[in-house]
Protein backbone atom coordinates (compact mmCIF):
# COMPACT_ATOMS: atom_id res chain seq x y z
CA UNK A 1 0.00 0.00 0.00
CA UNK A 2 3.04 2.58 1.25
CA UNK A 3 4.61 1.45 -2.54
CA UNK A 4 1.73 2.46 -4.16
CA UNK A 5 1.37 5.86 -2.35
CA UNK A 6 4.46 6.77 -3.22
CA UNK A 7 4.45 6.04 -6.92
CA UNK A 8 1.60 8.28 -6.49
CA UNK A 9 3.66 11.31 -5.59
CA UNK A 10 5.99 10.33 -8.48
CA UNK A 11 3.25 10.40 -10.80
CA UNK A 12 -0.20 10.94 -9.87
CA UNK A 13 -2.98 8.98 -11.82
CA UNK A 14 -6.65 8.12 -10.99
CA UNK A 15 -8.77 8.20 -7.42
CA UNK A 16 -5.99 7.82 -5.90
CA UNK A 17 -3.56 10.38 -7.62
CA UNK A 18 -6.54 13.21 -7.44
CA UNK A 19 -6.38 12.50 -3.52
CA UNK A 20 -2.51 13.03 -3.16
CA UNK A 21 -2.35 15.71 -5.33
CA UNK A 22 -5.29 17.45 -3.08
CA UNK A 23 -2.64 16.71 -0.04
CA UNK A 24 -0.20 18.42 -1.92
CA UNK A 25 -1.77 21.27 -2.87
CA UNK A 26 -2.13 21.92 1.15
CA UNK A 27 1.70 20.19 1.87
CA UNK A 28 3.28 21.87 -0.55
CA UNK A 29 1.39 25.44 -0.54
CA UNK A 30 4.18 27.11 1.63
CA UNK A 31 6.79 25.54 -0.24
CA UNK A 32 6.02 27.91 -3.20
CA UNK A 33 5.23 30.87 -0.89
CA UNK A 34 9.15 30.31 0.16
CA UNK A 35 10.51 29.77 -4.00
CA UNK A 36 8.46 32.23 -5.78
CA UNK A 37 9.76 35.41 -4.42
CA UNK A 38 13.52 33.75 -4.59
CA UNK A 39 12.77 34.00 -8.53
CA UNK A 40 13.42 37.07 -8.03
CA UNK A 41 11.09 38.05 -11.49
CA UNK A 42 11.77 41.03 -14.01
CA UNK A 43 9.29 42.38 -16.21
CA UNK A 44 8.74 39.71 -18.99
CA UNK A 45 11.05 36.79 -17.69
CA UNK A 46 10.57 33.62 -19.21
CA UNK A 47 10.02 31.12 -16.71
CA UNK A 48 10.04 27.05 -16.70
CA UNK A 49 8.34 24.78 -14.03
CA UNK A 50 9.61 21.11 -13.96
CA UNK A 51 6.90 18.71 -12.50
CA UNK A 52 3.88 21.37 -12.16
CA UNK A 53 1.94 18.81 -10.77
CA UNK A 54 -1.56 20.60 -9.56
CA UNK A 55 -0.42 23.91 -11.11
CA UNK A 56 -0.96 26.02 -8.31
CA UNK A 57 2.76 27.52 -8.88
CA UNK A 58 1.99 28.31 -12.45
CA UNK A 59 -1.05 29.91 -11.57
CA UNK A 60 0.43 31.82 -8.93
CA UNK A 61 3.12 33.56 -11.16
CA UNK A 62 0.57 34.06 -13.88
CA UNK A 63 -1.95 35.75 -12.26
CA UNK A 64 0.89 37.79 -9.62
CA UNK A 65 3.66 38.42 -12.03
CA UNK A 66 4.52 40.11 -15.58
CA UNK A 67 5.80 36.83 -17.10
CA UNK A 68 5.49 34.06 -19.09
CA UNK A 69 5.14 31.06 -17.67
CA UNK A 70 5.84 27.42 -19.04
CA UNK A 71 6.06 23.98 -17.71
CA UNK A 72 6.22 20.12 -17.98
CA UNK A 73 4.62 17.38 -16.28
CA UNK A 74 4.37 13.49 -17.21
CA UNK A 75 1.08 12.87 -15.49
CA UNK A 76 -1.92 12.34 -17.73
CA UNK A 77 -3.40 13.52 -14.55
CA UNK A 78 -1.73 16.35 -13.51
CA UNK A 79 -1.62 18.01 -16.98
CA UNK A 80 -5.18 18.01 -16.98
CA UNK A 81 -5.86 19.60 -13.32
CA UNK A 82 -3.43 21.86 -14.25
CA UNK A 83 -4.87 22.97 -17.51
CA UNK A 84 -7.84 23.39 -16.03
CA UNK A 85 -6.67 25.56 -12.90
CA UNK A 86 -4.97 27.37 -15.38
CA UNK A 87 -7.18 27.70 -18.61
CA UNK A 88 -7.94 31.41 -18.84
CA UNK A 89 -3.55 32.13 -18.50
CA UNK A 90 -3.72 29.56 -21.70
CA UNK A 91 -6.18 31.28 -23.63
CA UNK A 92 -4.67 34.50 -23.33
CA UNK A 93 -0.80 33.12 -24.30
CA UNK A 94 0.37 33.72 -20.92
CA UNK A 95 0.68 30.05 -19.75
CA UNK A 96 2.10 26.94 -22.15
CA UNK A 97 1.66 23.71 -20.42
CA UNK A 98 3.27 20.53 -21.46
CA UNK A 99 2.55 16.88 -21.02
CA UNK A 100 5.49 14.69 -21.05
CA UNK A 101 8.87 13.56 -19.63
CA UNK A 102 11.46 16.52 -18.94
CA UNK A 103 14.58 13.96 -19.49
CA UNK A 104 13.29 12.56 -22.63
CA UNK A 105 10.42 15.25 -24.26
CA UNK A 106 12.08 17.36 -26.92
CA UNK A 107 8.65 19.18 -26.42
CA UNK A 108 9.85 22.55 -24.37
CA UNK A 109 10.75 25.11 -27.42
CA UNK A 110 13.24 28.15 -25.97
CA UNK A 111 15.25 28.93 -23.67
CA UNK A 112 14.42 30.49 -19.93
CA UNK A 113 15.67 33.18 -17.68
CA UNK A 114 14.36 31.10 -14.83
CA UNK A 115 13.46 27.12 -14.23
CA UNK A 116 12.39 25.74 -10.85
CA UNK A 117 11.48 22.54 -9.39
CA UNK A 118 9.82 21.44 -6.16
CA UNK A 119 9.70 18.19 -4.49
CA UNK A 120 10.98 16.27 -7.96
CA UNK A 121 14.37 15.92 -7.62
CA UNK A 122 13.86 12.65 -5.51
CA UNK A 123 12.46 11.06 -8.62
CA UNK A 124 15.57 11.20 -10.44
CA UNK A 125 18.15 8.25 -10.13
CA UNK A 126 20.82 10.51 -11.15
CA UNK A 127 21.13 14.27 -11.20
CA UNK A 128 23.85 14.31 -13.63
CA UNK A 129 21.70 14.11 -16.58
CA UNK A 130 18.74 16.40 -15.61
CA UNK A 131 21.22 18.90 -14.24
CA UNK A 132 22.96 19.17 -17.45
CA UNK A 133 19.50 19.15 -19.65
CA UNK A 134 17.99 21.85 -17.18
CA UNK A 135 21.66 23.78 -18.72
CA UNK A 136 20.99 23.47 -21.60
CA UNK A 137 17.40 24.90 -21.13
CA UNK A 138 18.84 28.44 -19.45
CA UNK A 139 19.68 31.81 -21.12
CA UNK A 140 23.34 32.89 -20.04
CA UNK A 141 23.21 33.61 -16.86
CA UNK A 142 19.99 32.04 -16.07
CA UNK A 143 18.33 30.53 -12.94
CA UNK A 144 17.41 27.44 -11.65
CA UNK A 145 15.73 27.08 -8.28
CA UNK A 146 14.60 24.24 -6.80
CA UNK A 147 13.17 23.06 -3.25
CA UNK A 148 13.84 19.80 -1.69
CA UNK A 149 13.15 18.53 1.75
CA UNK A 150 15.72 17.40 4.47
CA UNK A 151 16.43 13.31 3.65
CA UNK A 152 15.56 13.37 7.60
CA UNK A 153 11.88 15.23 6.46
CA UNK A 154 11.22 12.35 4.15
CA UNK A 155 12.79 9.19 5.40
CA UNK A 156 9.69 9.99 8.32
CA UNK A 157 6.84 9.14 6.35
CA UNK A 158 6.22 5.46 5.39
CA UNK A 159 5.88 5.81 1.81
CA UNK A 160 9.12 7.23 0.93
CA UNK A 161 10.70 3.87 2.23
CA UNK A 162 10.87 1.78 -0.84
CA UNK A 163 13.21 2.95 -3.54
CA UNK A 164 11.06 5.16 -5.25
CA UNK A 165 12.17 8.54 -3.41
CA UNK A 166 16.53 9.03 -3.98
CA UNK A 167 17.11 10.56 -0.33
CA UNK A 168 19.77 12.87 -1.33
CA UNK A 169 22.32 15.26 1.09
CA UNK A 170 22.02 18.68 0.60
CA UNK A 171 26.33 18.09 -0.16
CA UNK A 172 25.43 15.45 -2.91
CA UNK A 173 22.93 18.26 -4.62
CA UNK A 174 25.17 21.10 -4.61
CA UNK A 175 28.14 18.47 -5.75
CA UNK A 176 26.06 17.63 -8.89
CA UNK A 177 25.14 20.98 -9.76
CA UNK A 178 29.24 21.92 -9.64
CA UNK A 179 30.00 19.52 -11.89
CA UNK A 180 27.04 20.19 -14.49
CA UNK A 181 29.16 23.76 -14.81
CA UNK A 182 26.32 25.59 -12.26
CA UNK A 183 28.28 28.64 -10.89
CA UNK A 184 27.03 30.85 -7.40
CA UNK A 185 25.63 27.76 -5.61
CA UNK A 186 23.90 28.66 -2.46
CA UNK A 187 21.35 27.06 -0.38
CA UNK A 188 19.26 28.07 2.75
CA UNK A 189 17.42 25.62 5.24
CA UNK A 190 14.13 25.51 7.22
CA UNK A 191 12.89 23.06 9.37
CA UNK A 192 11.38 21.20 6.34
CA UNK A 193 14.00 21.73 3.85
CA UNK A 194 16.28 23.53 1.15
CA UNK A 195 15.95 26.30 -1.26
CA UNK A 196 18.94 25.30 -3.58
CA UNK A 197 19.91 28.25 -6.10
CA UNK A 198 22.50 28.62 -8.83
CA UNK A 199 23.25 30.21 -12.46
CA UNK A 200 24.12 28.62 -14.95
CA UNK A 201 27.39 30.45 -17.44
CA UNK A 202 29.07 29.36 -20.78
CA UNK A 203 30.73 32.41 -21.21
CA UNK A 204 32.98 33.25 -17.90
CA UNK A 205 35.28 36.41 -18.18
CA UNK A 206 38.96 35.87 -16.72
CA UNK A 207 39.62 37.02 -13.46
CA UNK A 208 40.09 40.01 -13.58
CA UNK A 209 38.85 41.63 -16.53
CA UNK A 210 36.88 45.06 -16.62
CA UNK A 211 33.35 45.08 -18.22
CA UNK A 212 33.40 46.78 -21.57
CA UNK A 213 31.52 50.12 -21.83
C1 LIG B 1 5.74 15.14 -5.73
S1 LIG B 1 4.96 15.85 -7.14
C2 LIG B 1 5.24 17.61 -6.84
C3 LIG B 1 4.21 18.49 -7.50
C4 LIG B 1 4.37 19.97 -7.20
N1 LIG B 1 5.62 20.46 -7.75
C5 LIG B 1 4.33 20.21 -5.71
O1 LIG B 1 5.40 20.49 -5.11
O2 LIG B 1 3.26 20.11 -5.10
C6 LIG B 1 6.10 15.55 -8.47
C7 LIG B 1 5.56 16.00 -9.81
O3 LIG B 1 6.62 15.95 -10.76
C8 LIG B 1 6.17 15.27 -11.91
N2 LIG B 1 7.40 14.64 -12.49
C9 LIG B 1 8.25 13.79 -11.87
N3 LIG B 1 9.25 13.46 -12.69
C10 LIG B 1 9.04 14.12 -13.86
C11 LIG B 1 9.73 14.18 -15.09
N4 LIG B 1 10.84 13.47 -15.31
N5 LIG B 1 9.24 14.97 -16.09
C12 LIG B 1 8.09 15.67 -15.89
N6 LIG B 1 7.39 15.64 -14.73
C13 LIG B 1 7.86 14.88 -13.73
C14 LIG B 1 5.10 14.31 -11.43
O4 LIG B 1 4.19 13.93 -12.43
C15 LIG B 1 4.44 15.12 -10.33
O5 LIG B 1 3.39 15.93 -10.81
Amino acid sequence: MYRLIGKQFRKPSGILGTIISNIMIKGNSPDYDKVIPELDIRPGDSILEIGYGHGLGVHRLASGYDCMVSGIDFSELMYNMATKRNREHIDRKRVALHYGDFLTSEKIPGLYDKIFLIHVIYFWDSLDEPFSLIRKKLKEGGLLCMFMAHADFIRKMKFTKDGIFNKYSIDHVVDRLTSAGFREVHYTLDKKGYIIKCRSFNFIQPSGASPVH
